[in-house]
């Protein structure tokens, strides 16, 4: 178990509930932190409640996270990573700034929508000048945040303040995919996309446990404040889930100014648009890790936003292997997986 400091270190009014970890220490944990530049040296946890994986300095900031303040008018964007987050920011943003295309195209996301946890996963190297926590601490009402934690893991006042949350959720097999792209981006992961997923379904990459992350939203998804969908539904019919998004939110969308905010939000148009393509953060991050420039790899973080990829990308024997491990973690609740 994780004895540092940090967890005896809390108040007695706390200590019970305190979140605790456990390292991971298997062969295929060491071989995957080899495989992605050993950029977790200080290790792998896995985190009472939740079962959630994380790296350790997660743990550093998991009971400030849990006692952060939750202000009713919140927006929270919360996803299991690769899933549509970026697309569905972008959209909240828009709509909850009266769709300022200008100043969306002038200030990168992260800096207009928070990423709750960012600074608290920063592994070794170069920590992010100022903390993200403080950052949505002191943004303006109403504040965006975006987290990829679960349930478990968010601040607890968000299920009593019930501010507005958007959860969206996509194919496993395409965030598999779509995932081993982001670490080959940020950290020149090597693994074939086969071994990346027998790494996902042993629950290794941050964030995991996959299935138990959609299905605690997935439950949710009939309370007033929390709104559900998924990947495919964005891409199947992006007008209509603008529209629900909207409803939610209560920023309804003027029909005449419709089709520009469905140009914004097309893939060509976020693709080229370096406020949401994320390139410049990719390069620097590459560049503290030595790695060589991500287009001279074809590596980028919009990638193909396309449905179906991991149907292309995975092997037949890992194709069923998928399949029978979502049909065993799905079993009993009701829920399809998006198949
Ligand atoms: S992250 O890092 O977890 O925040 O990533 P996330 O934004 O959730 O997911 C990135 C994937 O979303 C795709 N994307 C889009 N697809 C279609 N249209 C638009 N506008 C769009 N914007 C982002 C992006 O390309 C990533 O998917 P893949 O499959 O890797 O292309």
């Amino acid at each position: 178990m994780y004895h540092r400091d940090v967890a005896s270190k809390r108040s007695t009014r706390n200590a019970a509930m305190a979140p605790t970890a456990e390292f991971l220490c298997s062969p295929r944990v060491r071989s995957f932190n080899q495989n992605v530049n050993n950029v977790y040296d200080k290790g792998l946890v896995k985190i009472t409640p939740s079962n959630c994986t994380l790296p350790v300095e997660f743990m550093e900031d998991a009971q400030k996270i849990l006692d952060l303040e939750v202000k009713p008018d919140d927006v929270w964007v919360v996803t299991f990573p690769k899933s549509g987050t970026t697309w569905t920011q972008e959209l909240v943003w828009l709509l909850m700034n009266g769709l300022n295309f200008d100043l969306a195209k002038r200030n990168h996301l992260t800096d207009r929508f928070p990423f709750l946890e960012l600074s608290s996963l920063a592994t070794g190297r170069k920590k992010p000048p100022t903390h993200f926590i403080d950052i949505v601490k002191n943004s303006r009402s109403p504040r965006l945040i975006k987290s990829h934690l679960p349930v478990e893991l968010l601040p607890r006042q968000l299920w009593t303040v019930k501010p507005k949350i958007i959860y969206v959720t996509r194919n496993v097999k395409d965030v598999i995919v779509s995932y081993l792209n982001h670490h080959q981006l940020w950290v020149g992961c090597s693994l074939t996309a086969d071994e990346f997923a027998e790494c996902f379904m042993e629950n290794i990459p941050k964030y995991t446990p996959f299935w138990d992350h959609v299905l605690a939203f997935w439950k949710l998804r009939n309370e007033p404040n929390v709104l559900v969908y998924s990947f495919e539904e964005m891409k199947a019919d992006l007008s209509s889930v603008v529209h629900r998004v909207a409803a939610h939110l209560g920023r309804p969308v003027p029909e005449d100014q419709l089709p520009a905010l469905l140009e914004h939000l097309s893939f060509q148009e976020m693709r080229s648009n370096r406020a949401v393509n994320f390139e410049e953060k990719v390069e620097n991050a590459r560049q503290d890790l030595g790695l060589r420039p991500a287009a001279s790899e074809g590596l980028r973080f919009m990638r193909s936003g396309a449905v179906g990829d991991g149907q292309q990308r995975l092997s037949e024997d890992v194709r069923q292997k998928v399949d029978a491990w979502t049909d065993a973690c799905l079993a009993g609740s009701g829920f399809d997986g998006l198949r």
